[in-house]
């Protein structure tokens, strides 16, 4: 095991570790949590001691929550066992939660198996599951002991989700200072044809740098206070792509990746971004086969759940934009501006 990075927050520490493949699954007795996808990875796995939710984000409910905690009182565990959450972001979001709640909070290891959970969901501290028809409606902060990576996980993964989790690399890398920077912005804009072929080698420097972009973030505003809402870049626009296109046209790293594009579009429009970053960024973007010309749905609707969104938090219209690489800000937009480059006349 080698350490990629120690999440420091207060209240606690979490080691993000590198690991061989045999190295994944806790060795003590635990109970581990898979989806059925996942579960068919591991042969090895104790069968008395796990338990298999169903794949995709309907399984992020309040049902799976139960089941794990059913499971964990059939197994007596006590408020000292460990619960491994093995899978993708669904599984490590709803395993983590469970945890948090289990006997008021039980041991946890996270093992990621999507690129998505690996640079972004299971490291950082936010748990839950949705309800009410609300992404993530309920949850809580609950950071695991360790977070178990193995890119060799990635190989069986489909290729519409491993795209996915480049979205979040890539809106990582240009969180950080660059290019020249020797830094994440590097890599995925002079290893683009590895990272595809998800050249081994090369992964096992693009994840590391790419889970670092998040944890010193994290490490400095584990409860979104300030800093961490730069992580949302792309999301506003992203998220209300999904919702209005009822999260099934569009992955979830496409639909950010073209929010990353608008925010871009909307900081030049107001004067803040760099205009050739900008250009030289929404190159980069493409190039990794991210394009939506068009959303297929009416800019109207898109705006419509952006603005239902942001009622449920502050009502405010505020979006991260960036300066230039490494410089991201949040900021009240004029919505004239957020009209024209949705689109809207
Ligand atoms: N907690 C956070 O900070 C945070 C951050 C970002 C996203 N999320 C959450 O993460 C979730 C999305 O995660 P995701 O994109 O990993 O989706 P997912 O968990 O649904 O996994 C995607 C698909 O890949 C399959 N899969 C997983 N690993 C595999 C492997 N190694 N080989 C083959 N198939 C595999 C899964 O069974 C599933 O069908 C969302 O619910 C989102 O809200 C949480």
């Amino acid at each position: 095991m080698k350490e990629i990075a120690l999440l420091n927050y207060s209240g606690g520490s979490s080691r993000i570790l590198h690991v061989s493949r045999d190295e994944l699954l806790p060795s003590e007795a635990a109970l581990s949590v898979f989806d059925g996808n996942t579960a068919q990875l591991f042969a090895d796995r104790d069968p008395e001691r796990s338990l298999a939710l169903p794949p995709g984000e309907s399984a992020k409910n309040w049902a799976s929550v139960e089941r794990i905690i059913n499971r964990a009182l059939a197994v007596s565990m006590g408020r000292d066992g460990l619960i491994a959450g093995i899978g993708g972001g669904v599984v490590t979001d709803v395993t983590a939660f469970a945890a948090s709640i289990y006997m008021r909070g039980c041991r946890l290891i996270l093992v990621p198996t999507t690129l998505l959970s690996m640079v972004d969901a299971a490291t950082g501290g936010k748990t839950g599951f949705d309800f009410g028809g609300v992404k993530n409606l309920v949850g809580s902060f609950y950071t695991a002991e360790e977070v178990r990576i193995c890119p060799c996980m990635l190989e069986t993964l489909p290729e519409r989700e491993y795209l996915s989790g480049m979205a979040e690399v890539l809106k990582h890398a240009m969180l950080t200072p660059g290019p020249g920077a020797g830094g994440l912005l590097d890599i995925v804009a002079s290893e683009k044809d590895a990272i595809l072929a998800r050249d081994a080698q090369t992964l096992e420097r693009l994840i590391p740098a790419a889970v670092k972009v998040k944890v010193d973030i994290v490490s400095k505003d584990l409860r979104e206070q300030g800093i961490r809402a730069f992580l949302n870049l792309g999301h506003t626009f992203g998220h209300a792509l999904e919702a209005a296109t009822n999260f099934s046209r569009w992955s979830h790293g496409e639909a950010v990746a073209w929010g990353i594009l608008r925010s871009l579009d909307l900081g030049v429009r107001i004067g803040l971004t760099d205009k050739d970053w900008a250009d030289e960024t929404r190159h980069l973007i493409a190039d990794y086969g991210f394009d939506i010309v068009t959303p297929q749905v009416a800019p109207g609707e898109i705006k419509a759940a952006m603005v239902d969104d942001k009622k449920k938090k502050d009502g405010r219209l505020r979006f991260v934009l960036m300066k230039g690489p490494g410089e991201p800000v949040l900021q009240e937009v004029p919505e004239v501006d957020l009209d024209a480059v949705l689109g809207i006349e």
